[in-house]
């Protein structure tokens, strides 16, 4: 089943169009990639999607249930870390969820526990300091413990790697893989390297639609033919083999470069190699990488 459905939603600011007819589903217990350039709408589609954001058009759907402008009803399926969380300072993190517990109705015994479980969860547990000590890293993890205060469907993030320097990218990726087998994670960001590293579906936002959207395989192959890289041990060999493939780059003394061949003219490649007993130091094959397809995209 899908636990969020966005459906033909439009938006705009003044004369600013942001969303044009923008279509997405999230199936339940995956890990989905909301990818687009600054201002390309991401925060504005989850701010609709929590009922803060008045759509012009379209329905969004959140566990099956339709979301309404200014209502919470389906708010109770969603968690939801801000891309800007704020805290109170002087509270610390056990007293800031159990704050965040109590507003939304926890009983005591309930905030006790889920806190310890999620404190331990984003490696918070024996933190006794103030909130106003904290990194930003730290605040990130304790926005993610509070946004999974009330066990919910999904979890949303917005650009939560954003600030973060590659440990504090790497901590807060691994806490949002491991909780997909409870919750459905969807968080926006403009780096792609997190998405490859964790998320089983991306969609790429991109002049108010998706421009873009699969499973990260389902992505990659959508480039017909990938890229070889061939290193010769000399470059006499290299400069034979490259008088019969000219259309390669020669990127150095013995290496040639061949963007996007076919599966058909790799195997060619090889049967030429071998026919003319060239030897090579090394043969890759590169895929593209979501860098590649989002620039091919954007670039359009
Ligand atoms: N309340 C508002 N009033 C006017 N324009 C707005 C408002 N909120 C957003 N916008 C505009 O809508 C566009 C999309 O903004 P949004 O914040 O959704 O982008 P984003 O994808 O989240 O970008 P970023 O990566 O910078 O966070 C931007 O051009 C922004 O200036
Ligand atoms: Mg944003």
């Amino acid at each position: 089943m899908d636990i969020l459905e966005v459906s033909h939603i439009t938006k705009a600011f003044g004369a600013k169009k942001v969303l044009n007819d923008l279509n997405f589903s999230v199936p339940e217990h995956s890990v989905f990639g909301f990818i687009g350039q600054n201002g390309a709408g991401k925060t504005t589609t989850m701010k609709m999607v929590l009922g803060l954001l008045e759509s012009d058009k379209g329905e969004i759907f959140v566990n099956g249930e339709k979301v309404t402008f200014g209502q919470n009803n389906t708010n109770k399926y969603i968690g939801y870390l801000p891309d800007v969380p704020e805290f109170y300072g002087f509270m610390t993190p056990r007293e800031y969820l159990s704050m965040c517990g109590q507003i939304t109705g926890m009983h005591k015994e309930e905030i006790k526990e889920k806190s310890a479980e999620l404190l331990k969860l984003v490696g918070l547990k024996a933190e006794n300091k103030r909130i106003k000590g904290f990194s930003r890293g730290m605040k990130q993890r304790l926005g993610i413990a509070q946004a999974l205060l009330n066990s919910p469907k999904l979890l949303i993030c917005d650009e939560p790697t954003s600030a973060l320097d590659p440990m504090g990218r790497k901590e807060i990726l691994d806490i949002l893989s491991s909780v997909k087998e409870h919750t459905t994670v969807i968080f926006s960001t403009h780096i792609l390297s997190d998405v490859e590293r964790i998320c089983d579906r991306i969609a790429v936002l991109h002049k108010g639609k998706i421009a873009l959207s699969g499973t990260l395989e389902e992505i990659k192959g959508i480039r017909n033919g990938d890229s070889i890289e061939i290193e010769f041990l000399t470059e006499q060999d290299t400069d034979t083999f490259w008088s019969i493939y000219s259309s390669g780059e020669k990127t150095g003394r013995t290496k040639l470069f061949f963007p996007k061949r076919t599966e058909h003219e790799m195997m060619e490649m090889m049967g030429c190699l071998s026919q003319n007993q060239i030897p090579v130091l090394r043969l890759e094959r590169l895929e593209p990488t979501l860098e590649d397809l989002f620039l091919e995209v954007v670039g359009r």
